[in-house]
């Protein structure tokens, strides 16, 4: 539906784009199951939007520009909103924010600079929230913007909420506005829940957010990792507002709400198109996802006199980052053998320009996940790449299927070596039998092994890997040692110097770490982290190799599955051998010292957890302050030496600033896990 025949009368063109619009609204807000990504429905809005412009009078009360959203479900009850809650105008280019802000000049008659606050767009759900004499009174979602749904009871369990507001001077009556949103680590670890017990996965945060907020049992809301942003005022009675809108945030801000840290304002439009840089750049490191940046006059007197349209203000804009979603067509499915023999599925897709690059390829994880996607070769998909996470295809749009779509048939046997294809019982996974008989094994396990974080073997690249492994050269990990110069000089795309280089940089690996050898070894289930807390609980590699699994178990961050890899990896005589083989060709780590305390570095040191982190759980930070020798305590004391306190802290970070305690929040934690080589 998103290609259009040429149209050479304005009015057609404009029916079609009506029609397309509201079909693909209702599909989104009606039935939860868009055909089309935010990105295309934004295209076909755009082009009537332009269309209008160019022709008003064909411009019809009920065309979808002329309303804000659509009907909210029955189920919950309906809230008429006192004032109406607006949407945003788009902004796709600097041309068109310059615009935004010359229109402003021309309407306001001045030549001066004018001042914008800078926020982010978050993607989430708007919300309002009425307080009455400082207590939380109703919440509700915008609906068509007039209408919207009770979520009072839902509102209520999410903790960056304010239940009653805090300090004074609030008017008796506030309405605030802002964004509920689900941060992208509790998104993973909803999906990854929902994953392992076959349940359905949502597509986006988004998405997430909302069926979480529209939940009737709002017990499963509570459950929900979600987080509320303010970003404006409605409805106000009985009280005075400062005289910016940068000066209301701040006010919101003390009186208990959550409001965006990277809010920013603006003395000019360039200063403005600077920020939308900045944080283009830092998009994927958030915690959550945003699709743009939303500029607002500052001055609420020039607010008023800029007024409204009637579904946005003339004051505000919202400048859209490249879409995290796309749609396109998959036309393969091939299958991958990766180092532990795991054959992937991967989708060959028609290129999409997606979250800023170009894509043609994207995971299907494994079987499951194509019979929950219900997919089939020449499927329409929605292809979602977001940050520098793998691209995923997140949903098929069924009703565009075609009656030529084939069946993906998952093979018996290995693509690469022949051995059959096992799946164990309880494991999604499907697995090459052949182990290092099978070369992509060989080959997945030696390019883990020359990789950065493992032994970083620089040059030892994956095509020079796959080379030397067809060409029979090397067979196993230790072979690499071996390889002359000569050798390397022969493969494809090398010379003399870069075999030269490569001696060099083998020479050079052998010196390492406990932590980078045991994690080089590719033992399953052992990432980075977790080789790193061995080293530091062991502190050699023969106390690791004879450790039992209750043993293993002890080390933390270490449950019985990755126990039960470990203790199966040394019961295996290759294994050791391997191992030796690699010690002979004079590979080398300094032991640690376990028995001393100051070996770790944060020994001796007390951290107390509170309030609501983002980037990483509560249960992971804890795992890595251990790992690092800390002492992680449940309430706070004169014997705590730090307090990490995200959003929503309460007692104990009130008693940590009486006892006069040093506070951190979760960014300083962050860089101090960093600082001291904690994978985040
Ligand atoms: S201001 C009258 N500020 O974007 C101004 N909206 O179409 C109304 N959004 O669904 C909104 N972050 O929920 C504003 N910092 C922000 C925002 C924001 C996200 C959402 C909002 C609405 C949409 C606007």
């Amino acid at each position: 539906m998103s290609t259009l025949p040429l149209f050479d009368n304005p009015a057609f063109e404009i029916a079609e784009l009506r029609k397309q619009l509201n079909h693909h609204s209702y599909r989104y807000y009606a039935l939860d199951n868009p055909e089309i990504t935010d990105a295309e429905y934004d295209r076909l809005m755009q082009r009537l939007r332009e269309l209008e412009e160019k022709n008003p009078l064909l411009i019809t009360a009920d065309s979808p520009t002329q309303r804000v959203g659509a009907t909210p479900l029955p189920a919950f009850t309906t809230v008429v909103h006192e004032l109406p809650m607006l949407s945003l105008d788009n902004a796709f280019s600097d041309e068109d924010l310059l615009a935004f802000n010359q229109r402003i000049l021309d309407r306001l008659k001045i030549n001066d600079d004018v001042e914008y606050a800078c926020e982010l767009k978050l993607d989430g759900i708007a919300v309002s929230l009425l307080y009455q004499d400082g207590l939380l009174v109703r919440g509700a979602t915008r609906g068509d913007g007039t209408n919207g749904e009770d979520i009072t009871l839902n509102v209520r369990t999410i903790k960056s909420i304010p239940l009653r507001l805090q300090g004074d001077g609030y008017p008796a009556v506030l309405e605030v506005r802002g964004e509920i949103y689900m941060p992208k680590a509790g998104f993973d670890s909803l999906n990854d829940k929902a994953r392992a017990i076959g349940e359905k996965l949502f597509v986006n945060p988004r998405n997430a957010a909302a069926g979480s907020l529209r939940q009737l049992d709002p017990k499963v809301t509570a459950s929900r990792p979600l987080e509320m942003c303010a970003y404006s005022v409605g409805w106000v009675d009985g009280g005075e507002l400062p005289e910016t809108h940068s000066g209301i945030l701040t006010a919101l801000k003390n009186w208990g709400f959550l409001t965006n840290r990277e809010t920013q304002v603006a003395k000019n439009i360039q200063d403005a198109m600077g920020f939308y840089r900045r944080i283009g750049e830092k998009r994927d490191a958030l915690a959550y996802d945003i699709d743009g940046i939303v500029f607002k006059v500052n001055s609420r007197e020039l607010q008023e006199k800029l007024g409204f349209i009637s579904r946005a203000p003339r004051w505000a804009i919202a400048y859209k980052f490249p879409a995290q979603e796309e749609s396109t067509i998959l036309l393969d499915v091939e299958f991958q053998v990766g180092r532990t023999g795991a054959v992937t599925p991967v989708a060959r897709l028609q290129p999409v320009f997606v979250g800023g690059v170009t894509v043609s390829n994207a995971t299907l994880h494994n079987r499951d996940e194509i019979n929950r996607l219900n997919l089939k070769i020449g499927d329409t998909v929605i292809v979602r790449r977001a940050g520098d996470v793998i691209p995923q295809i997140v949903q098929v749009i069924e009703s565009k299927r075609t009656v030529d779509a084939r069946d993906i048939v998952f093979p018996n046997e290995c693509p690469v070596c022949g051995s059959p294809v096992e799946t164990v019982a309880d494991e999604a996974v499907a697995r090459c039998s052949g182990g290092l008989v099978c070369a992509a094994q060989r080959k997945e396990a030696i390019k883990h092994f020359a990789s950065r974080k493992a032994m970083n073997i620089e040059g030892l690249g994956d095509k020079l890997v796959e080379q030397l492994v067809d060409s029979g050269l090397v067979n196993n990990l230790a072979d690499i040692y071996s390889v002359t110069r000569e050798q390397l000089a022969s493969m494809d795309r090398m010379g003399e110097k870069s075999a030269d280089n490569i001696i060099l940089a083998l020479e050079k690996s052998k010196a390492t770490s406990l932590a980078k050898f045991i994690y080089a070894l590719g033992i399953r289930e052992v990432g980075e982290a977790t080789a790193r807390n061995f080293a530091n609980y062991f502190g050699s590699f023969e106390a690791l190799a004879e450790a039992d699994q209750e043993t293993l178990q002890q080390v933390p961050d270490v449950g019985p599955v990755v126990a039960h890899f470990v203790a199966e990896f040394f019961s295996q005589e290759s294994n050791i051998a391997a191992v030796a083989a690699l010690r002979n060709h004079g590979i080398y780590w300094e032991n640690i010292n376990v028995s001393s305390p100051e070996a770790l570095p944060l020994s001796g040191l007390t951290y107390v957890l509170t309030g609501t982190l983002e980037t990483l759980s509560r249960d992971d930070a804890k795992a890595k302050l251990l790992a690092l020798g800390a002492k992680v305590a449940g309430s706070v004391s004169a014997k705590t030496d730090y307090v990490v306190a995200g959003p929503g802290a309460g007692s104990k970070l009130a008693k940590a600033e009486a006892l006069g305690l040093k506070v951190m929040d979760e960014t300083a934690l962050v860089e101090l896990l960093r600082e001291h080589g904690q994978e985040l």
